[in-house]
């Protein structure tokens, strides 16, 4: 049975209103935020490892600045959504703890290998462009701090997207072998893409509540659908073929239908057992073992500079 406060704050939310950090809320609805804010921080993080892997070869000085930049972002975006999780009471080594125990899952796509060049430019086009599409619609998510991360988010994701399909044009201008690169990056990053928005509609757990909530403002098939019709056609924009053989223009539905998804796969991963899983979550633990002095140093020196201020 809903108690009065769960019915204002329903009317709130169906009024379009933003849900601020110290107003009255569902201890559902902070729980679930808290999931999922974090879980993103998670993946903006995480996702700075197979891109960094090429920091040290990108083929040219310009291309290094840019994707040394880009990694950056990640990181800021990563920041920006511990802070806003941590307005739900949620503290930063509990966040950090429960991605170490395997409790809070980051996204699947980043426990894939980074094996070429072109790989960089399949991440930047195929993998920011389906975090835009998704974050997009979570500029209107109902938790104000979340909302307002989002938009500031989007605007370089797009810068991202952009330097994605730079690389992924340059390479389809090139020689035989710098498109057979190309085709072979988007061969092995185009299913787990789809996998990004998560599991059909029917299948997600969290949806019918969230979106209940406002927390999420549209379906996981939804988005996918949005972002396929979009990548197919910048695909074949610059002469690279989509790895699906049900891909198919539906006129009477203005989508294309495009084939099953590998949902073992999907599972696999996010369980834990993805190509990469294991060698991302130890980098992870030992880049957070070898910060310790620094925020250890950081605290130490926060408690001086107040002593002295309180002397
Ligand atoms: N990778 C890893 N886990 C996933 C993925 C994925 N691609 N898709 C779904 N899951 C997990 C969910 O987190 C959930 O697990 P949990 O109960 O342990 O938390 C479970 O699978 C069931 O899925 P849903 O009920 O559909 O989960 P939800 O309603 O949270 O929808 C979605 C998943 C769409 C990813 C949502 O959480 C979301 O929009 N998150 C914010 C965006 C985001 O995290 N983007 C990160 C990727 S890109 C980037 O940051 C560069």
């Amino acid at each position: 049975v809903a108690l009065p406060d769960e019915h204002k704050f329903q009317a709130r939310i169906d009024a379009e209103e933003k849900i601020e950090p110290k107003d009255w809320m569902p201890e559902g609805y902070r729980k679930n935020l808290i999931r999922q804010m974090s879980q993103h921080a998670h993946s903006e993080v995480v996702g700075e490892q197979p891109e960094g892997n090429w920091i040290t070869r990108a083929p040219s000085l310009e291309r290094k600045a840019i994707l040394l930049a880009k990694v950056q972002d990640e990181a800021g975006h990563g920041l920006y959504l511990y802070s806003a999780a941590e307005t739900l009471g949620a503290t930063r080594d509990e966040m950090i703890e429960a991605l170490h125990e395997g409790k809070a899952k980051y996204a699947s796509i980043f426990n894939y290998p980074s094996l070429t060049w072109a790989d960089i430019g399949a991440i930047g086009w195929l993998v920011d462009s389906a975090a835009i599409v998704n974050q997009v619609s979570l500029q209107n998510t109902s938790y104000g701090p979340y909302a307002r991360a989002m938009i500031r988010i989007c605007k370089e994701e797009s810068f991202h997207q952009r330097q994605g399909y730079h690389i992924m044009m340059t390479l389809m201008d090139g020689s035989d072998e710098q498109k057979a690169m190309a085709q072979d990056a988007i061969n092995r990053w185009w299913w787990p893409a789809m996998m990004m928005f998560g599991p059909h509609d029917g299948e997600s757990a969290h949806s019918a509540q969230s979106m209940k909530w406002k927390i999420k403002r549209r379906s996981n098939d939804d988005l996918r659908q949005q972002w396929v019709d979009q990548a197919v056609q910048q695909a074949h924009a610059i002469g690279l073929e989509v790895p699906d053989d049900d891909l198919t223009w539906n006129e009477e539905r203005g989508h294309y239908d495009f084939g099953p998804i590998d949902w073992d796969e999907f599972n696999r991963v996010i369980a834990g057992d993805g190509p990469c899983n294991r060698q991302r979550l130890a980098h992870h633990k030992k880049a957070h073992d070898d910060g310790a002095w620094v925020r250890e140093a950081m605290s130490a020196y926060d408690a001086k500079r107040r002593a002295k201020s309180s002397a």
